[in-house]
């Protein structure tokens, strides 16, 4: 697990580092250290973007008739993905009422933003996930930090999580984490990957090597 900074050079990547860190400030705002409770919300918002992009970007290879080259299912990987830990963390915290009710709708504002940011420009989009997976990265390392000074309780794995990590039948908690927490490093460093290439004004749909 490993904390890593993409510097904000252009425009468009300090706002949507700004835009981030105006996001993460009401997260500890509102969570503090409920880290499972946070992990709840901000999955439900963290699954958004690969969806979308997958989805433009679907429309974009039928508008111009290409093809993808992987990138579409590549996006729906990471949206399910996020999904897989949303699934996991329901099994180990339960949300209240509110946090149900912040969930409707920060996907209702959430949904819409970054469908907008991303016919805007795809560039900053992914520069913005690429910033929020930082943070979640971040969110991450705390919680195992909690874990490990025993403040938060290291409970046994959830099914669903030794089912798709193939974790071994007594893992942990803090298992969990480090897998969620790899899975984060992933989506930040493709995200941010995708932004350089279109600041580079590369078109990802012809010239990069095919997502394996
Ligand atoms: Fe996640
Ligand atoms: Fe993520």
């Amino acid at each position: 697990m490993e904390y890593t900074h993409k510097k904000a050079t252009s425009m468009g990547d300090k706002i949507a580092y700004a835009l981030v860190k105006f996001f993460r400030f009401f997260a500890d705002t509102f969570f503090q250290k409920r880290y499972g409770n946070r992990a709840i919300v901000l999955e439900t918002v963290a699954a958004v973007p690969g969806m979308v992009g997958a989805a433009l970007l679907h429309f974009r290879c039928l508008r111009k008739i290409r093809n993808d080259e992987g990138w579409i299912k590549k996006l729906l990987d990471e949206a399910d993905n996020e999904r897989i830990h949303l699934m996991t963390f329901i099994n180990i915290a339960k949300p209240n009422w509110f946090e149900r009710f912040i969930v409707f709708i920060a996907q209702a504002l959430f949904v819409i933003l970054y469908l907008v940011m991303y016919i805007v420009s795809s560039r900053v989009a992914h520069r913005f996930v690429g910033y929020l997976e930082e943070e979640a990265v971040v969110s991450y390392i705390h919680y195992l930090a909690e874990i490990d000074a025993g403040r938060i309780v290291n409970c046994a794995a959830p099914q669903i999580a030794k089912d798709y990590w193939k974790l071994p039948d007594n893992a942990t908690l803090r298992d969990v984490v480090i897998v969620v927490c790899k899975d984060e490093e992933n989506h930040r460093d493709v995200n941010h990957y995708l932004a350089d290439q279109f600041a580079q004004g590369k078109n990802i749909l012809k010239k990069l090597t095919p997502i394996k």
